[in-house]
């Protein structure tokens, strides 16, 4: 039998995860750079389980780890960038609920995540279900968040990654109002694609209507299979079809990113030696460095 020199990265067994922990040493906590002003990332699908939640608290802890200062805001009812970050979010507490429907400033609610010097959470409650509707009448409505963001002082942040439902309801209007950015993570499979022109069909709605400088900047391909042909050939017509916004790094299906959440951690302090931490890893590396050539200092 040969044995390969370089293991396989994507194989999550012993020897593979050894070796990645050694690159992850070796790389150190070195840090990268950092954006010259805070960049305002909404993390958008309307399609459910795509891995929205997942990629906004690994993106954020990987640039934490890595010298900068991030916020991740959960505006899912579910909550479970929240839950990932293990910040409190039973009913009741101060969330992003009050911000949005009573005009709480974003400060009052907003939470150090343990084990982080610099990663901030903007918790999401079960409250927040009712906002859609609650919303409605309210003036302004779309722009909430917006406007909330821009009386914080975001000069302190370096990276605000907001963490969208799975529809494309007043929540995440709120959210494409808010910022410049849009990152989509696409699930490697076979309907991924679908939906996806409504999600662009709003986002060019937003845009013409509420906030001239959105654009979709980032699209992420996770929860790939190597195993099957279907996540290559999903992999392809992505990148064909958007070309230079999908990262290089893909996620790959791994059983350490799903069990992280449940210890209230992200997978990149669980198992930092995992293949999906060192995917999280190398795409927030990228788009550190990617933003640093695109505006050298
Ligand atoms: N790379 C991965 N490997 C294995 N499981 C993953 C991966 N990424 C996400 N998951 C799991 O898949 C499920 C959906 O992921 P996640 O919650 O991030 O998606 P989402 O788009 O935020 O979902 P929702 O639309 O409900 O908010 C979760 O149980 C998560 O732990
Ligand atoms: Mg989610």
């Amino acid at each position: 039998m040969a044995i390969p020199l370089v293991p396989d990265a994507s194989a999550d067994t012993p020897i593979a995860r050894a070796a990645q922990a050694a690159m992850i040493a070796r790389a150190g906590g070195e840090p990268w750079p950092r954006p010259r002003s805070c960049r305002i990332l909404t993390i958008a699908n309307q399609k459910g389980g795509v891995g929205k939640t997942t990629t906004a608290v690994n993106l954020a802890a990987s640039l934490a780890m890595h010298g900068s200062r991030v916020l991740v805001v959960d505006l899912d009812p579910q909550g479970n960038a929240s839950t990932a970050l293990d910040v409190e979010h039973r009913s009741g507490v101060s969330s992003i609920y009050n911000v949005l429907v009573d005009g709480v400033p974003l400060a009052d609610i907003v939470r150090k995540v343990e084990g982080y010097s610099q990663l901030h959470c903007a918790p999401a409650t079960i409250d927040l279900a009712g906002a859609e509707i609650e919303l409605v009448p309210l003036v302004a409505r779309e722009s909430r968040l917006a406007r909330a963001v821009t009386e914080y002082d975001s000069s302190s942040f370096d990276y605000i990654f907001i963490d969208c439902p799975p529809s494309l309801g007043l929540l995440t209007v709120n959210a494409l109002v808010a910022a410049p950015e849009v990152l989509i993570p696409i699930q490697c499979e076979y309907y991924a694609l679908e939906g996806l022109e409504q999600l662009l069909r709003t986002v060019d709605l937003v845009k013409s209507h509420l906030n001239p400088t959105l654009m979709v900047s980032t699209i992420l391909l996770t929860m790939f299979d190597s195993r099957t042909k279907l996540a290559s050939q999903v992999a392809e017509e992505v990148r064909s079809h958007f070309g230079e916004l999908v990262l290089d790094s893909v996620i790959p299906r791994s059983v350490r990113v799903s069990e992280a959440p449940s210890y209230g951690q992200s997978v990149m302090t669980y198992d930092p030696g995992s293949s999906g931490a060192l995917a999280y890893l190398e795409a927030a590396r990228e788009m550190a460095f990617k933003d640093a050539a695109a505006s050298p200092a």
